[in-house]
């Protein structure tokens, strides 16, 4: 089969626009909502250091083992790893693959965009003001108010998914590179400016970077080291095909390593800079970080922003920031499935618009556990909506990955890899990174599912 030139959905307009997508993709509510409350609960620095390692160990490998793939079968991942898998003479069973991706990507998107319609709540509030003088209770109040009421996290939830929709239906090039053009340097300004104030004014900055970088090591438990790998596969949008489906549409002469090491250095940067941005004003406040738990960004930020100085315009600047990072994953996780129903022969509307109203019916039932079905619990004890995080992120993301890990190391030939990488099959750095995707990124990912499950005593 000769091999297509490029992929029928179009592509970037350069290496650097892949990067802002890709980047635009990882950085996130992972990175601005989750990363900095899994840190305050799971002993801080501690965790730091295993969810890097875990970064540069696994995630690092495997995202280049992604776009290699994607950029090599040009398609959705269900159809690239089918043309792959015949490419290399091995099993077609491997397209199962690209569906566990699809699945995983649906179900996060479900609860994802319960979230992000949270962020577009929260922005319209502070361009209101509503967090002055706010105290603890009616702070409380607001998310409990936003979030026990079925008909309000509904409709934010719509919102949010009707954004993303609009955007990925236009395109590649006309509505994600647009979009991720317009909002991440956007984005990246306005991380700098709170940095800058948390340095500046809070008078709690060294208390906060101690918190993030001076590690206590007793707070470590076996599940520390599975929500660090689960935080570094979500965070680095890695194990599902999102990032595979943004490197089908990378152009051909654009280097992969050095794309991916810009991804990775910039999504780590980022989560270091969210902590860094939060906890000195959390701390300067005199809260707790830990105890709000997912909480922190929409209970305990509002309270601070609204007794702090300038605290309307650094509430509007964070929620604003907030939600254009949760849109340009949002729409990455939308991806990939409506890139292959486009393949199969649909136009965009009618892809992205199936795949959307799936999503949106499965994010009902993950906003209404918060309220009207709070007391179901399902087996594990989680209710709907924490059941569909942990199974989606903390199992199926590390298991796609691990599949993709061991689908390009030991079932492609290094030959074919070599080439798309652009690289000659002896390179020293290329040989290193073959090691990591055959042995390290797999055992590690292998070994941390066994801890977790006491195999090891834990
Ligand atoms: N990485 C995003 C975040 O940190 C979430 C995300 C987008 C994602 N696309 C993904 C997670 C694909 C896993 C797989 O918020």
């Amino acid at each position: 089969m000769a091999k297509a030139q490029r992929s029928e959905h179009g592509e970037w307009s350069s290496g650097l626009m892949f990067v802002l997508a890709a980047t635009g993709s990882a950085v996130g509510l992972g990175n601005l909502w989750r990363f900095p409350y899994q840190v305050a609960q799971n002993g801080g620095a501690a965790f730091v250091f295993i969810y890097l390692l875990c970064i540069m160990l696994v995630g690092l490998p495997i995202i280049v083992a992604e776009i290699t793939l994607g950029r090599r079968g040009k398609q959705s991942p269900i159809n690239s790893l089918r043309s792959i898998a015949m490419a290399e003479g091995v099993s077609r069973y491997w397209t199962l693959l690209g569906w566990l991706g699809v699945a995983s990507g649906v179900l996060i998107l479900s609860f994802y965009s319960v979230v992000g319609g949270w962020t577009l709540y929260y922005t319209a509030q502070a361009f209101t003001g509503a967090f002055q003088g706010m105290g603890v209770e009616a702070a409380s109040e607001m998310f409990g108010g936003l979030t026990a009421s079925p008909w309000a996290v509904v409709l934010w939830h719509t919102l949010f998914m009707l954004l993303l929709f609009g955007i990925v239906v236009v395109g590649v090039r006309d509505g994600i590179q647009r979009t991720v053009t317009l909002l991440m340097p956007m984005l990246l300004v306005i991380l700098v400016l709170l940095v800058g104030y948390g340095m500046a004014a809070s008078g709690s900055f060294n208390e906060a970077a101690l918190f993030l970088f001076q590690p206590d090591y007793t707070a470590v438990t076996p599940d520390t080291f599975l929500t660090a790998l689960g935080q570094a596969f979500f965070t680095l949008s890695l194990g599902l095909g999102a990032i595979m489906v943004y490197g089908a549409y990378l152009p051909q002469n654009e280097s992969i390593p050095n794309s991916a090491a810009w991804i990775v250095g910039m999504d780590t940067a980022t989560a270091l800079l969210a902590g860094l941005a939060i906890f000195p004003i959390v701390f300067a406040a005199g809260m707790d970080a830990g105890s709000g738990g997912p909480g922190l960004v929409f209970k305990t930020l509002p309270i601070v922003f609204g007794e702090i100085p300038f605290g309307v315009i650094l509430a509007i600047l964070f929620y604003i920031l907030l939600a254009a990072a949760a849109i340009t994953s949002g729409v990455s996780l939308l991806e990939p499935a409506t890139a292959y129903l486009t393949e199969k022969g649909g136009s965009r509307l009618v892809g992205a618009g199936s795949v959307a109203l799936v999503i949106w019916l499965l994010g009902i039932p993950a906003a209404l556990s918060q309220n009207i079905w709070s007391d179901l619990k399902l087996p594990g004890g989680q209710g709907i909506f924490g059941t569909m995080e942990f199974v989606s992120t903390t199992i199926m993301l590390p298991l796609g990955g691990l599949l993709i890990a061991l689908f390009s190391g030991w079932f492609m030939r290094s030959a074919s890899l070599a080439k798309e990488l652009g690289v000659n099959p002896g390179n020293t750095l290329y040989l290193l990174w073959l090691f990591a995707v055959r042995f390290i990124a797999p055992l590690g990912v292998i070994l941390i599912f066994l801890n977790s499950l006491g195999v090891f005593g834990g």
